[in-house]
């Protein structure tokens, strides 16, 4: 059973992936922290986000706690954002998703290619979605709560440059897949969002089986 989950920054997409992944007790990757996880290494390193070629050798060794508060900080956040685009950098973290993705008894992963690259034979695919404005205040409350500085204006920006990075890149751009559910949560509690996710991907699961 594998479900894959999309989406654009601060959709909801990790609470909904953990989420699902509790529900169906399944293993989950949040493939985002991959990403994170090299940034955090170019970052320590002092290496240059513009050179894709730095941006690869900070792929090696990414041995990381996916715990680090470091990894979600903004410069980490930034550095991410630029070096996911790489091809070479995609390539170098393909198989690690594609190998949990593969194991027995299935996985949830979430990111922003699953359905489409990592895994497009994924039995159950969602991809969730929420306005800009309604994903920047819920990502100033976050960053609130962890007590860094965050101003709803900025943010707002901010989300807005990544969703067009993410969209416009040409490598494994963000996109919905053709088969995927689309769940806008926008006006949504966290409990509902779940609530819809996981009647979603018990409908695609059962479909499946009676194919
Ligand atoms: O939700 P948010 O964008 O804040 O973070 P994330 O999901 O942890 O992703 C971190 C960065 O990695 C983002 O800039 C994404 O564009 C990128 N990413 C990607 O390119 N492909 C994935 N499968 C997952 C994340």
């Amino acid at each position: 059973m594998l479900i894959a989950v999309d989406g654009p920054a601060a959709s909801g997409k990790g609470t909904i992936a953990r989420a699902l992944a509790e529900h169906f007790k399944l293993p989950h990757m949040d493939t985002g922290a991959l990403y994170r996880a090299v940034a955090l290494n170019l970052w320590r390193w002092g290496g240059d986000p513009s050179s894709e070629f730095e941006a690869v050798r900070a792929c090696e060794d990414i041995g990381f706690n996916p715990d680090d508060p470091e990894l979600r900080s903004e410069p980490v956040s930034k550095i991410a954002s630029v070096i996911s685009a790489y091809p070479a950098v995609r390539a170098a973290l393909l198989e690690r998703q594609r190998e949990f993705a593969a194991q027995d008894g299935g996985a949830v992963l979430d990111g922003r290619d699953i359905g489409t690259v990592i895994a497009p034979d994924a039995d159950a695919k969602l991809f969730v979605t929420a306005s800009p404005e309604v994903r920047a205040q819920r990502r100033v409350r976050e960053l609130l709560a962890r007590g860094m500085p965050a101003h709803y204006a900025d943010v707002l920006l901010d989300l807005k440059s990544r969703d067009e990075r993410d969209t416009g890149r040409e490598s494994a751009p963000l996109v919905q897949a053709d088969d995927a559910e689309r769940l806008d949560t926008s006006e949504l509690t966290v409990a509902q969002a779940v609530a819809e996710a996981v009647r979603l991907a018990e409908a695609r699961l059962k479909l499946g089986h009676t194919d």
